[in-house]
């Protein structure tokens, strides 16, 4: 059955790592018959969440900017995937400020129920994406019923070629193929 995929990438470098896990992942998902969206944080105007809670109660953001146009794509899609390059042990700054603004999706009934986290570090420890995980699952615990799908992890990339020629590369097309 086709799904609507939207991928959220955060890297600042395009085509560099993460946003090459996401790339792959995409060409998966439509090869397999979903119906796909990327969405490049880089080229959003994109505001931090000045936690007014405004959109607790009107369902949608106070601020106009490029979120008001993703709101209803997000909440009507099967699957969301965000990928994102590994900054001080978290996610990007950018993820972080984008997931922050689907807070309007807080009081919303959601379609999604499948997310899956794609992600690259420079360091090769095992804990490296630890820190990226409980984000992500942070903002998944507050949607019921919504559940942490599956992760591919690019371990020791740091220049923005490195992924090139890593099995990372096909387990992102496989997962992406799969959803
Ligand atoms: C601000 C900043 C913070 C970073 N922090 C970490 C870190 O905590 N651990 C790590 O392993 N790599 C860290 N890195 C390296 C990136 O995670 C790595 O280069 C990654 O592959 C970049 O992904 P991209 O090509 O998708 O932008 C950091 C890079 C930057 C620019």
């Amino acid at each position: 059955m086709s799904k609507k995929v939207i991928i959220i990438s955060s890297s600042p470098r395009k085509n560099g790592n993460s946003d090459t896990l996401a790339a792959e992942f995409e060409k998966g998902a439509v090869f397999a018959g979903n119906t796909v969206e990327k969405i490049n944080v880089r080229e959003l105007d994109l505001k931090f969440c000045i936690g007014c809670q405004y959109c607790q109660t009107h369902g949608t953001c106070v601020q106009k900017d490029s979120m008001n146009g993703l709101y209803e794509k997000i909440q009507n899609a099967d699957v969301i995937v965000f990928a994102t390059p590994v900054y001080y042990y978290a996610v990007s700054g950018q993820l972080k400020t984008f997931l922050d603004r689907l807070n309007p999706l807080y009081p919303r009934d959601n379609k999604f129920k499948d997310v899956y986290l794609l992600a690259s570090a420079a360091d090769e420890i095992e804990h490296t994406f630890d820190g990226a995980v409980k984000d992500i699952n942070g903002w998944i615990e507050c949607f019921d019923g919504v559940r942490l799908a599956g992760t591919v992890f690019a371990y020791g990339v740091n220049g923005v070629k490195d992924i090139q020629g890593r099995k990372e590369l096909k387990e992102a097309y496989d997962m992406g193929r799969s959803v």
